[in-house]
């Protein structure tokens, strides 16, 4: 197959591409990769998590951060307009909502991506990232199972590299056995099982992406990533738990929308299914993350901690079926890809110290 990046946009170019919680993180920077490349996309979300809501009306104690949380979220939607991306507020959770907007739109292809994204935060709300992962997946897929299955040729999921548990060896990659822990985790494998579920029984196309620890612009999820560059630029502490050895495979925004925009493109369409990890392909350690960010703001101040118990033992997510059937390859290590972010970040701050004086 042709798997260059020109045969992803004659693909993609008369897609109706539906995002499922697309305001969100990866949303949003998916559906302007989707518009790049020539796909009509709409997104639909009930701006429940991570959102402005939250943001403005509770305002937070810090008034810098704060305006950078917002500067964040209301870029997301001025990129959405301005890239032509329609938006629905709708609640998944909702059949008879999700089905208004399945019949405005008549999507040809159903990206998943509501959940509560934050295993850490999932933990405290088990109730509410079931209802989020599941119920939500439930009605996309009973919709594109009954009244939408003409139309509708793929049914892709955001899962998680999670699903894996805790890391035997250095590497995984999909033939390895789920053993996911906690509920963000196994809620994910659900939805997975779920999916695959509709796929043997109905014969919907069907596709299981796993990212693993994403940064990027915009992100305000705090995860580590971002986490320690607003540190560095807020004079705090980098914490390196256990001498910062744990190692992830962080990845950039960027290859994760590439590889997406792959697995959609080259999709097989009804009946058939797959799964990929779509990673960087190189596990780090948190050391190396700070090394990068103290790179960027030299006096930043990198601390050693104890090794937090019950910490999960990740590696790197095998990448070789996306580069094998997709020709996927991932282009930005955490030295060019984290590095540019970093330097975003401190331009953003600098941005939100000026609106916040001047009282934006
Ligand atoms: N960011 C990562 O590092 C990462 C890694 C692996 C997997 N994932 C998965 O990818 C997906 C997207 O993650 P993200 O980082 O963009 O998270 P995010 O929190 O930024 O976005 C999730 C979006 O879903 C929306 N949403 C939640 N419930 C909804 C509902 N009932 N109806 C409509 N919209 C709803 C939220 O409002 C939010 O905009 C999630 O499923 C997450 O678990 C993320």
């Amino acid at each position: 197959m042709d798997t260059s990046y020109e045969n992803v946009r004659n693909r993609l170019r008369d897609q109706r591409i539906l995002l499922v919680g697309g305001a969100g993180f990866i949303g949003h920077n998916l559906a302007l990769e989707l518009r790049s490349v020539g796909a009509d996309v709409m997104v639909v979300d009930n701006l429940m998590v991570n959102s402005l809501i939250e943001n403005v009306y509770d305002g937070g104690q810090n008034p810098v951060q704060n305006r950078a949380y917002r500067n964040f979220l209301l870029d997301r939607f001025e990129l959405l307009r301005g890239a032509g991306v329609a938006l629905r507020n709708a609640d998944a959770r909702i059949l008879g909502d999700l089905n208004r907007v399945f019949d405005e739109y008549q999507p040809t292809k159903a990206v998943h991506l509501a959940a509560i994204s934050s295993a850490v935060d999932a933990r405290l709300n088990p109730g509410l990232c079931f209802d989020l992962q599941l119920i939500t997946l439930r009605n996309v897929l009973e919709l594109c199972r009954t009244s939408h299955r003409q139309q509708v040729n793929q049914v892709m999921l955001l899962s998680s590299s999670t699903v894996y548990g805790d890391f035997e060896g250095d590497t995984v990659d999909e033939a390895t056995r789920p053993r996911p822990r906690g509920i963000y985790a196994n809620a994910k494998y659900m939805a997975e099982r779920l999916l695959r579920t509709y796929s043997h029984q109905e014969g919907l196309g069907i596709s299981i992406v796993r990212p693993s620890a994403l940064y990027g612009e915009r992100c305000k999820s705090r995860r580590v990533s971002q986490v320690f560059i607003e540190n560095a630029l807020t004079g705090k502490p980098l914490r390196l738990e256990g001498g910062g050895s744990g190692r992830l495979d962080f990845t950039y925004i960027a290859d994760l929308v590439d590889g997406i925009a792959r697995a959609l493109a080259f999709h097989r369409g009804p009946k058939t299914s797959d799964t990929f990890n779509i990673t960087f392909g190189n596990a780090r350690t948190v050391a190396e993350l700070a090394a990068v960010v103290k790179d960027v703001v030299h006096d930043a101040n990198v601390v050693e901690a104890p090794r937090a118990e019950g910490k999960p033992v990740r590696g790197t997510l095998s990448t070789v079926r996306a580069e094998r059937e997709l020709g996927f390859k991932a282009k930005w290590p955490l030295e060019v890809g984290y590095r540019k972010y970093c330097e975003w970040y401190a331009e953003q701050w600098q941005r939100a110290k000026v609106d916040a004086l001047a009282n934006r």
